[in-house]
């Protein structure tokens, strides 16, 4: 098993990456023993308590704990809600017998299961105690480090929420054979993220295996990913490794974490713009990332090599690096109204080399539109 620490002064934590943890009373039992919990509630989703929500809650059991799960919540974005948050808790809330400070949460799944069962936890009587089991590749490298839990609005994703970190992060890679594909290129859009704003080697790596990451085996309904165990835990635990990093440096986002939003602001809006049941996150950050490397190979910041190393391997991870037009006007006028723009002005995270990026604040819409046209077929 592989630790990685998230250096937090006394909210410090580990991150724990393995084959087999998850249905096993000796490590997650383990580790959520050493929390010293009163009691263990297992929130899940309707895809992902029916593969590993009883082995689960049994590990827990089997390590002496008092361990039950909730109703699974329905899967997918649109559950992540404040409806959602608060069917959770009423049944929290009316547990018997009842659960107390010493309750400890365990969101298992995605990031939409970390994110919303993140919340409830820092919510429910001012804050419980949470191990995140994230079963998604995008939870595993990117959601359930760093502390950020919420749910979205109808005017924007994300925007209530609290930031709270777990005291305990546990991934079994094994959870991920059942993953769509789909999803699986969608966490690999993060990594290549990871790699692009800290990390040349990590890139040489993910170029190096992206074969062995992306193999299946079996068809239809019975096919799984048969990915190296091994090579996916290094992928992970390197990928943490820089999220780590960079929340131990700047927990709030007020510097550095701000690198992590590389491919973010053009891919939020073309998300917005396409609407997030035709296109997934990661599919949008893909699109995104090759978008901003536009303005930072035309403002000379990055060779046009280095830009299309990225596209290439964006593209060996069959993630999209061109869509169907897009209005340049629509997309400037959906980022002045992003989160992260600061009185309308546009902020963007360009490369300038391959493990190094700022943070601009000077975005012009003539350069939005130049990039937004090179996505455009
Ligand atoms: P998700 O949770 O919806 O999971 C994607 C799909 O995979 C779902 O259908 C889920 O049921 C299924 N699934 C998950 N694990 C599975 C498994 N092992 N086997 C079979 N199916 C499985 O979405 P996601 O892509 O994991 O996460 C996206 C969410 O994460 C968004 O809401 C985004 O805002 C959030 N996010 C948060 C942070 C953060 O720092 N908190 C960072 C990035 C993204
Ligand atoms: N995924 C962005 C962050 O954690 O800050």
């Amino acid at each position: 098993m592989k630790k990685i620490r998230v250096e937090l002064g006394l909210r410090s934590y580990d991150v724990c990456v393995g084959a087999g943890l998850l249905g096993s009373a000796d490590m997650l039992g383990k580790l959520a023993s050493e929390i010293g919990a009163s009691q263990v509630v297992v929130i899940s989703d309707s895809n992902v308590a029916p593969l590993y929500g009883q082995a689960t809650v049994d590990a827990l059991a089997a390590a002496g704990l008092d361990a039950w799960a909730t109703k699974p919540f329905p899967a997918g974005e649109p559950s992540k809600t404040l409806a959602t948050a608060s069917t959770l808790l009423d049944e929290l809330l009316t547990h018997s017998p009842a659960i107390d400070r010493g309750t400890l949460v365990v969101p298992l799944g995605g990031g939409v299961a970390g994110d919303l069962g993140g919340f409830v936890a820092a919510i429910a009587l001012r804050g419980l105690r949470v191990l995140q089991s994230p079963t998604s590749l995008l939870a595993c490298v990117d959601s359930s480090v760093g502390g950020k839990t919420g749910v979205d609005h109808q005017t924007g994703k994300n925007l209530i929420g609290a930031f709270h970190q777990p005291s305990c992060v546990v991934i079994d890679v094994e959870t991920l054979r059942t993953l769509p594909l789909a999803e699986l290129r969608n966490g690999l859009g993060e990594c290549v993220k990871h790699a692009v704003i800290r990390d040349e080697s990590l890139l040489e790596f993910i170029e190096a295996s992206a074969e062995k990451l992306l193999a299946t085996e079996g068809r239809g309904d019975d096919k799984k990913l048969s990915f190296d165990a091994e090579i996916m835990a290094e992928l992970i635990a390197r990928n943490v490794t820089i999220k780590a990093a960079v929340v131990s440096a700047d927990e709030r986002e007020a510097g550095v974490r701000g690198h992590l939003n590389f491919g973010h602001t053009i891919g939020h809006a073309v998300e917005t713009f396409i609407g997030y049941d035709n296109i997934r996150h990661g599919e949008a950050v893909s699109l995104g990332m090759v978008a901003a490397n536009h303005i930072a190979k035309a403002r000379g910041l990055l060779g046009p090599s280095q830009a299309q190393r990225i596209t290439n391997i964006l593209s060996k991870l069959e993630l999209p690096t061109t869509t169907s037009p897009l209005d340049p006007g629509s997309i400037w006028q959906i980022m002045q109204h992003d989160k992260k723009a600061l009185a309308g002005k546009v902020r963007m995270v360009l490369p300038t080399e391959i493990g190094k990026v700022d943070i601009y604040d000077d975005i012009t819409p003539a350069e939005v539109a130049q990039a937004v046209e090179s996505i455009g077929k």
